[in-house]
């Protein structure tokens, strides 16, 4: 496929005619990571804006005692990087390739340059890290749950809504996470995924197939885990 047609799943780019696609496809550059490759540092200096059109990619800080926290996983369509184009910081984070993963890269000057030539860009900007604090709001809150299986079936509520779909009242995601991977998003250690998944399962909440996911009754999957 070619960088227009890639960027096609970028939302940030939904408004966009495809001669301005085409336009914006122009100057990004693709690059290529494997699983557990290190895109870039918390820290270092950010100079480029990423677009994933294949793959995941996880966010995560280090703790104090150096245990890694996950702060979001990141799919097809997506964009990261933002942060240090619009305040001039340091990155906020480490970014690692979870899988096979594609990236398009855009440098600040063409980043800026395009927001200006498309505001509506910025509209679709300001929407996603709208969305990002409240899951951020939402994981802030959860991580001051006792119960870590609450805390697990509420990563589970996030995966569907990120990358879910919805049918006959089950929802069904194609691929969670590793289990150590849901542990430090959700605070607690990898044995405790493993049973709380298999209470999940036992209780008829979940069923689960290799890395795919459904939970059988949404609705009340959340009335039950996430009110
Ligand atoms: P930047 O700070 O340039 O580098 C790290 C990137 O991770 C950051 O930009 C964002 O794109 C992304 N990021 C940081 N925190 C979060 C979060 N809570 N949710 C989603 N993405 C994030």
């Amino acid at each position: 496929m070619n960088k227009t047609e890639l960027l096609k799943a970028v939302s940030l780019f939904w408004d966009l005619k495809d001669e301005e696609l085409g336009y914006i496809a122009d100057k990004m550059i693709s690059k290529k990571f494997e699983n557990g490759n290190l895109i870039f540092l918390e820290e270092s200096e950010g100079e480029n804006l990423f677009f994933v059109v294949e793959g995941s990619v996880k966010i995560t800080r280090l703790s104090k005692d150096g245990r890694e926290v996950i702060l979001a996983m990141l799919n097809a369509g997506d964009f990261f990087g933002e942060m240090s184009l619009l305040d001039g910081e340091a990155r906020s984070a480490n970014v690692i390739a979870l899988e096979k993963t594609e990236v398009l890269i855009l440098n600040r000057h063409d980043f800026l340059e395009v927001l200006h030539n498309y505001p509506q860009i910025a509209i679709q900007l300001l929407k996603e890290m709208t969305s990002r604090l409240r899951k951020s709001d939402r994981q802030i809150v959860s991580l001051s749950l006792s119960d870590a299986e609450k805390r697990i079936a509420l990563c589970i509520i996030r995966f569907a809504d990120e990358q879910g779909m919805i049918r006959n009242g089950k929802v069904t995601v194609p691929k969670v996470p590793i289990q150590q991977d849901i542990a430090n998003m959700a605070g607690t250690s990898r044995e405790t995924v493993s049973r709380a998944m298999g209470l999940l399962a036992e209780e008829k909440y979940i069923e689960r197939h290799g890395r795919e996911l459904i939970i059988l009754d949404y609705k009340n999957f959340i009335k039950e885990f996430d009110s």
